[in-house]
């Protein structure tokens, strides 16, 4: 494949959609050909499993099912988004990817992990990241930002015990991961945590 595949992950508010505008805005300055998605959805078909998977009213969804739609809505995201702009040669700036499922489902949820890796083997087997970027701010200062969790989604409503959960879980992932998976701090304003996001892609050879 012959462009970068770039992941932003982290609990929610914790300013993803913000640092992928800053970085968007930096590749279109220095012409680099790039596409904005987001998981689930970034597709038609994707996008309609997203409002099953989010839809506040399904209380009696099971742990699986939503795990086997999220993997459901990534093959497909995959299939019609990632793969032909990564054979283009573009840079894909993804919201979210398996390591959400491994966070979300695995360590929120308490979905056996090996069961996870089956669902998505298709897509860490042959669409892993050139890097993924952890937003790190614990969930509760994350809400804080956003003005607290939205009532009509059905993650967002999971409970602040989940969402720290997650939140530990993302932090075992960067030591698991390694240099494939950077904890970024975003301790600074947008524009620092942008600085900071520049140079870790700059390190790695993903950005002039
Ligand atoms: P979204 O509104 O996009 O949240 P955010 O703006 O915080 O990214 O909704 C995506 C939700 O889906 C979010 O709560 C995280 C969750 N999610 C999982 O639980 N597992 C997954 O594999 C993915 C991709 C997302």
């Amino acid at each position: 494949m012959k462009g970068k595949f770039i992941v932003f992950e982290g609990c929610e508010g914790a300013g993803k959609s913000t640092q992928m505008r800053l970085l968007s805005e930096y590749l279109k300055e220095k012409g680099v050909a790039h596409v904005v998605t987001r998981e689930p959805g970034g597709g038609e078909i994707s996008e309609a499993i997203r409002k099953i998977i989010l839809n506040g009213k399904f209380t009696e969804m099971t742990d699986e099912c939503e795990a086997l739609l999220y993997a459901a809505a990534r093959v497909q995201h995959l299939a019609d988004t990632v793969e032909p702009a990564l054979r283009r040669g573009d840079t894909v700036l993804c919201d979210r990817y398996i390591f959400s499922s491994y966070a979300y489902q695995g360590y929120g949820r308490g979905l056996d992990m090996r069961f996870l890796r089956d669902i998505n083997r298709y897509a860490a087997e042959h669409f892993m990241p050139d890097v993924t970027l952890f937003l790190d701010i614990p969930p509760v200062r994350a809400f804080e930002r956003k003005h607290g969790a939205d009532e009509n989604d059905r993650i967002e409503q999971a409970g602040a015990e989940f969402h720290e959960k997650v939140y530990r879980g993302y932090l075992r992932l960067a030591e698991e991961y390694g240099d494939a998976f950077v904890a970024v701090d975003c301790s600074g304003t947008k524009y620092e945590t942008n600085g900071n996001i520049l140079s870790i892609l700059r390190c790695r050879g993903l950005i002039a």
